[in-house]
C-alpha cells in the first residue's frame, strides 16, 4: 500500500486529492492546523477512528512554519509521496498579511523540502514530491501562459508561490531528489473557500434567489481567469509523481472567461439579471492586479495524458445547484425563527 502525506488537506484541493488516493487504494496522512474550532469539515466524510483496523486516514498537527514537526510528522507517516497544498492562498489577504504568506507559501516550501532530503537520507526511501504553484506566478506575463512564459507575479502570494518553485527546482538539481512544480490555473468547486470570488457569487445568488440577501458586494469584473473544477486537477497532480521523470506542468482548460461572464452565465442559470443585485466596492480591488490569465496545457496533455473533463458551463451549474441547496437549508432555518451568518466578504 503506498503511503501519501498531504500539507493543506483541510482545504478545497487537499480534501478532493485524500478522496481520489483513498480510491486509488493510498494510505493518507493529513496536516492539520490546531484551531480553536473545528476546520475539518472538508474531510469528515473521508474520516474514520483511527483505532478501527481498516482506518487509511490519519491527520496529524502540524504547521508549515514550524519545521521540526513537519520532520516528527515525515517520521511518523514515512511517506512515498508528498503533496505541499498548504498556503495562505488568498492573494488580496497577502497585501495585508505579506511576510506571514510569504513565510508559509515560500520558506515553507523550503521547511518541507530539508526535511524530506533529510527523511530520503535517513531512511533510504524515494520520496516524490509535488508542489502547488499556480498560474498567479504568471501575474502580468502576456496570455496564453505556457512553461516557457517568464514569471511576472503581482502580489506577495505570487512572490511566495515563485520562491516555492525555484527551491523545488533547485532541491531537484541539487540533490536530485524527485519534486513535480504543477502550475496550476485557477480552479473551483462546490467546496472553494467562499471568499474567492466564483464561490462568493454562487453563495450570494442561492441567497438572493431564496430572499436571504439582496445584494452583492464585488471588486474588479474585467479580471479574466482560466477556470476549471478542482476534482478534475487533482488527477493531474498525482500524474506528475507517476511518471518516470520529474517535471514541471501547466494545469489548465485553454478557456479564460470574465468575472462579468461568470456573473451572467450564474444569474442566467436561475433566471435573474445580476445587474440589479451587483454592486462595487472597491474595498476588494487588489493593489495590483492580475488582469489574463489563459493556460496552455498542450504539454500536460502530451506528456501526462490529462485533459480536463468538466466544462466551464457545467462548472457554473455544479457550483450553483450545491449553493441553492445550501440556502434552502439556511431558509428553513430562517423561517423556524434562527439567525444565519452574514454572506461571507473578501
Ligand atoms: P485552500 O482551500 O485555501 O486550502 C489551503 C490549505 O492550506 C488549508 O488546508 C489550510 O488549512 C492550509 N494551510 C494554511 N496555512 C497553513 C500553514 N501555515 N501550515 C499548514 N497548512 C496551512 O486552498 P486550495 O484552493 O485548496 O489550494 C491548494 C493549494 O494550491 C494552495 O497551495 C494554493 O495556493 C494552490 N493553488 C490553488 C489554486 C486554486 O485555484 N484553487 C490554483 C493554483 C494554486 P486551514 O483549513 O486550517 O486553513
Ligand atoms: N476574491 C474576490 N472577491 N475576487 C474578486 C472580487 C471579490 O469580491 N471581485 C472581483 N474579484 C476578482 C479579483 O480581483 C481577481 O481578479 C478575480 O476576481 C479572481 O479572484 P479570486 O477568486 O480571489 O482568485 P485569484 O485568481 O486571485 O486567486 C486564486 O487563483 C490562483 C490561481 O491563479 C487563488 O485560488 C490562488 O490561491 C491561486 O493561486
Amino acid at each position: 500500500m503506498k503511503r501519501a502525506l498531504i500539507t493543506g488537506i483541510t482545504g478545497q484541493d487537499g480534501s478532493y486529492l485524500a478522496e481520489f488516493l483513498l480510491e486509488k487504494g493510498y494510505e493518507v496522512h493529513g496536516i492539520i492546523r490546531r484551531a480553536s474550532s473545528f476546520n475539518t469539515s472538508r474531510i469528515d466524510h473521508l474520516y474514520t477512528d483511527p483505532h478501527e483496523k481498516d482506518a487509511r486516514l490519519f491527520l496529524h498537527y502540524g504547521d508549515l512554519a514550524d519545521s521540526s514537526g513537519l520532520r516528527r510528522i515525515l517520521g511518523k507517516a514515512k511517506p512515498d509521496e508528498v503533496y505541499n497544498l498548504g498556503a495562505q492562498s488568498h492573494v488580496r489577504v497577502s497585501f495585508d498579511q505579506p511576510e506571514y504568506t510569504g513565510d508559509v507559501v515560500g520558506t515553507g516550501t523550503l521547511r518541507l523540502l530539508d526535511a524530506v532530503r533529510d527523511y530520503i537520507d535517513e531512511s533510504g526511501k524515494e520520496v516524490r514530491v509535488y508542489q502547488a504553484g499556480s498560474s498567479e506566478m504568471f501575474g502580468a506575463a502576456n496570455p496564453p501562459q505556457s512553461e516557457a512564459t517568464e514569471f511576472y507575479p503581482r502580489s506577495p502570494y505570487a512572490v511566495g508561490k515563485v520562491a516555492g518553485y525555484w527551491y523545488c527546482v533547485n532541491y531537484r538539481e541539487a540533490y536530485d531528489m524527485f519534486v513535480a512544480n504543477g502550475i496550476l490555473f485557477n480552479h473551483e468547486s462546490p467546496r472553494r473557500g467562499e471568499t474567492f470570488v466564483t464561490r462568493k457569487i454562487t453563495r450570494a445568488l442561492g441567497r438572493i434567489k431564496l430572499g436571504l440577501q439582496d445584494k452583492l458586494f464585488l471588486g474588479n469584473l474585467d479580471a479574466k481567469r482560466d477556470w476549471g473544477f478542482a476534482g478534475d486537477y487533482v488527477e493531474a497532480m498525482w500524474l506528475m509523481l507517476q511518471q518516470d521523470k520529474p517535471d514541471d506542468y501547466v494545469v489548465a482548460t485553454g478557456e479564460a472567461y470574465s468575472v462579468r461572464e461568470f456573473l451572467e452565465e450564474a444569474f442566467s442559470i436561475v433566471g435573474l439579471d445580476w445587474e440589479k443585485y451587483v454592486e462595487f466596492d472597491p474595498r476588494y480591488l487588489r493593489p495590483t492586479e492580475v488582469d489574463f490569465l489563459l493556460g496552455d496545457p498542450a504539454k500536460a496533455e502530451k506528456m501526462l495524458n490529462w485533459k480536463p473533463k468538466t466544462s466551464f458551463k457545467q462548472l457554473v451549474t455544479m457550483m450553483v445547484e450545491h449553493d441553492l441547496e445550501l440556502a434552502q437549508k439556511e431558509k428553513t432555518l430562517v423561517d423556524a425563527g434562527h439567525d444565519i451568518p452574514p454572506s461571507m466578504n473578501d
